[in-house]
């Protein structure tokens, strides 16, 4: 046995997080963690890493008792930990990031040159070819997160430890993710892998262990154990269904609330066009560099457009800043959601209205009263799992950061609501509540424009979808014509013909 974790408790200010809660893990083997949002698995790995004291509980690695002071004596330990919340240096370089606390050393000083090399090398592993010297802040949330990732395997670690590192990688860096986890195997290496897409659990994991509510509550095989008992374990109920289809399958036109002709930017986006009905869930796939992302930035005026036209309740609009579009009515929830926007001293309640408290206020005091309804209502409808709306959002499990994130620009009531993968780190349980409320907001007059890679999501909830290929929109499919055969189809069309 290489890690042992028994009867592991843990309590935050007489809130009891973790109880007798266990993992355990032999060498070479890739282990799933799962559970809901909130059930406790980065804290238990947490506990594990020396970066919180447990309550109480044993801990054996390499057969001996650990009882790591810091997180920096588990990493001497040979435990390398990718967390949750990227904790890198956002203004120093890829390199430096890379090797902190470690950096190659010539008469006592840092060897920038050999540190560089060596950087370009680890990142060469993960087919990344960037420059190492740039801030790290120059680079998006996915290589963000593969040097993380690079970054934890080169410490010599007899464990490596990645919670939900795939939550911002594409496909394509998922496979290269998984080749490293293989080569790790390969050395001898053990792997805990937490993530909320079980496809991905039961593409690399060799067994489960699934926590809830704190506690550990099975651990077996992978191969015996189907995705309903593992979600029924998990929940400890049946999953609630989608239990709204798409609003609008009867194909009678609606009122359009947006038009988007021909847009072009650059070479990422060539021409689009879509149009969004009020009401209506627009849904918009594409493979990898498709351009979704850019398209929406586009109408939101996060980007100038080079060419074409966005009409807004038949007015054109020409939003050159973000607050422009705020102020029209629309919303913009990014799927950089971890890194962007959370206040992290600020409680529950200060994040969900931030944006709100100019509407909130009367001769410049805030109305409590409406305040809190608001941020009762939110909690409810997303099952936001928090002592209380007084908690620092920090303290929230990860995917309750996000929810938060999601009622901030719900409660502003906006017209138009843009939401680039609205699932992405939500457990499979609240997965199903937050699209079926998504749904029910569209059916009393929101219009939503959704980017989901999850094609079972779009096809749960979208009135439409817009398809889109090399910068162009290539397939407009109607809630009838939607399954996935015709959307994979549509999405490989295009690039197939370029290339
Ligand atoms: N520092 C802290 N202070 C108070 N409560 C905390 C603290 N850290 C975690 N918690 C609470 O512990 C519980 C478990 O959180 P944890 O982050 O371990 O969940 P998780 O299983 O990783 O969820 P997710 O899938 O959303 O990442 C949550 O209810 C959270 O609010
Ligand atoms: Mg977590």
């Amino acid at each position: 046995m290489l890690l042992s974790m028994t009867a592991i408790d843990k309590s935050f200010g007489g809130v009891r997080v973790l109880t007798e809660a266990s993992l355990e893990i032999e060498p070479a083997e890739v282990m799933a963690l799962i559970g809901q949002n909130g059930a406790g698995k980065s804290t238990l790995i947490k506990i594990l890493t020396g970066a919180y004291f447990r309550d109480n509980g044993d801990i054996t690695f390499e057969g001996k008792q650990a009882n790591f002071q810091s997180t920096a004596e588990s990493q001497t330990a040979g435990i390398a930990t990718i967390y949750q919340e990227i904790n890198l240096a956002q203004h120093r370089s890829v390199a430096e990031n890379i090797f902190l606390g470690r950096e190659p050393k010539k008469f006592c000083l840092v060897d920038r040159n050999k540190m560089c090399a060596d950087a370009r090398a680890v990142l060469t592993r993960f087919k990344l070819d960037i420059d190492v010297e740039r801030p790290l802040e120059d680079f998006g949330a996915a290589t963000r997160q593969m040097v993380a990732i690079a970054r934890g395997v080169t410490q010599n670690a007899r464990l490596v430890i990645m919670d939900e590192p795939t939550s911002s990688l594409d496909e394509r860096e998922v496979a290269v993710l998984f080749e490293t986890i293989h080569a790790l195997k390969a050395d001898g290496v053990a792997t805990v892998f937490i993530s909320h897409r079980l496809d991905e659990l039961y593409a690399i994991c060799d067994r489960i262990t699934v926590m809830r509510d704190g506690r550990t509550v099975a651990a077996t095989a992978m191969k015996d154990i189907s995705k309903v008992e593992l979600v029924r374990t998990m929940l400890g109920k049946e999953l609630t269904a989608f239990t709204a289809g798409a609003g609008n399958r009867s194909g009678n036109p609606r009122e359009t609330l947006v038009e988007a002709k021909n847009l072009s930017a650059g070479l990422r986006v060539r021409d689009v066009s879509l149009s969004i009905g009020k009401g209506e869930i627009a849904g918009l796939a594409g493979l990898l560099g498709s351009g979704r992302t850019e398209t929406a930035r586009l109408i939101y005026g996060i980007d100038r457009r080079d060419g074409g036209t966005v009409l807004v309740a038949g007015k054109a609009t020409a939003y050159n800043e973000p607050v422009d579009a705020i102020a029209a009515g629309c919303g913009f929830v990014s799927e950089d959601r971890k890194v962007e926007g959370i206040v992290p001293d600020m409680s529950v309640r200060e994040n969900m209205t931030l944006a709100i408290l100019p509407r909130l206020q009367k001769s410049g005091i805030v109305d409590r009263a409406a305040q809190k309804a608001i941020v009762d209502k939110y909690i409810k409808a997303l099952g936001i799992k928090c002592a209380s709306p007084e908690q620092p959002i920090r303290e929230l499990s990860g995917g309750n950061q996000q929810k938060v994130l999601l009622a901030r620009w719900l409660c502003m009531n906006p017209r138009l609501l843009i939401i680039d993968e609205p699932t992405r780190g939500i457990d499979v349980g609240a997965k199903a509540e937050i699209l079926n409320l998504l749904r029910s907001l569209a059916d009393d007059g929101l219009s939503v424009l959704m980017i989901s890679s999850e094609l079972e999501e779009l096809i749960a909830v979208a009135d439409h979808v817009t398809v889109l290929s090399d910068g162009r929109s290539v397939a407009h499919l109607s809630a009838d014509e939607l399954s996935e055969d015709r959307l994979m189809t549509a999405m490989a069309h295009q690039s197939k013909a370029v290339a």
